[in-house]
């Protein structure tokens, strides 16, 4: 499937088959994929734990955030716990003196010298300023989106899920202070149909992308739009005619009664 594509057909899986386990290698795959993925000064500070809900303790599975997860994070095999280490900040001079020696960076001869009189100090300087919320999460969130094109890729439904108490759970985890929580996703095996009852609505185009000044709306072709059909980025939209009784079904089928559900 070409990316085109792949972007197109994920959807926020929430109805896993909970009896079917995950290997470990498409796990792998997911966060191999998040590693590479690009962030200011190469410096890195993705960083995931992967719960296993078979082999987790109860203290551990109890740390996960389910009061917003409802319903999902029990169905999940597998739960990663994605947060930033805002302490690999404190590397970013390293990490870019690999950049500058291994030519990333379009520096001259004497790159070294103007790596460490010009972009180092500035960087080092700024890196405290970089470890509060933003930059970094960006950064992270480009890896736990490629973490995510991988896994449907590989035939697996993730969901990304937020916490209410994000501090609360890095604590339960043990994760040291210096990292901060940023979501929770699940994966496993689709109890649902691949469609997912059709591609989720998002705002109007115009309304989110501005061309040259703010409140000027990016003009949107109908022909890219077209061939993006043709690409199946751009899928039949949600709700499929069948959607709710794929919902009943589901909601029937992994005994969700009770769970304010059905
Ligand atoms: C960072 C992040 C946090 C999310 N948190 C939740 C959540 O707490 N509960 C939930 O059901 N879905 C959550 N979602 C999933 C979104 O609601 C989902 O992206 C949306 O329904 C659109 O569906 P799609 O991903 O299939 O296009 C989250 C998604 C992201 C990226």
């Amino acid at each position: 499937m070409e990316l085109f594509e792949v972007i197109g057909r994920r959807r926020s899986i929430r109805f896993l088959l909970p009896f079917r386990p995950v290997e470990h290698e498409k796990i792998q795959c997911m966060l191999e994929a998040a590693r590479l993925a690009s962030h200011w000064g190469n410096v890195a500070s993705l960083r995931a734990l992967v719960i296993e809900r078979d082999h987790a303790s109860q203290e551990v599975l109890d740390a996960l955030p389910s009061p917003v997860g409802g319903y999902q994070v029990p169905l999940a095999p597998v739960v990663i716990v994605w947060y930033i280490e805002t302490g690999a900040t404190a590397e970013v001079g390293d990490r870019l003196r690999e950049l500058v020696d291994i030519g990333a960076i379009g520096y001259g001869d004497d790159k070294r010298e103007e790596a460490e009189t010009q972009l180092i100090p500035v960087m080092e300087a700024a890196s405290e300023i970089l470890r509060q919320p933003g930059l970094g999460e960006v950064d992270c969130g480009q890896g736990i989106a490629q973490a995510t094109l991988v896994a449907f890729s590989l035939g697996l439904g993730t969901c990304c899920l937020g916490s209410g108490d994000p501090e609360g759970v890095r604590e339960k985890l043990g994760l040291p202070d210096t990292c901060r929580v940023l979501v929770t996703q699940t994966v496993g095996y689709p109890a649902e149909q691949p469609e997912a009852g059709g591609q989720r609505p998002r705002p109007p185009f115009g309304e989110m992308f501005h061309l040259n000044a703010y409140g000027e709306p990016f003009p949107r072709s109908d022909e890219v739009v077209d061939d993006l059909k043709r690409q199946q980025m751009i899928q039949t939209p949600a709700p499929l005619p069948w959607r709710e009784e794929e919902l009943l079904y589901l909601r029937r089928g992994l005994d969700l009664k009770g769970q304010g559900l059905l």
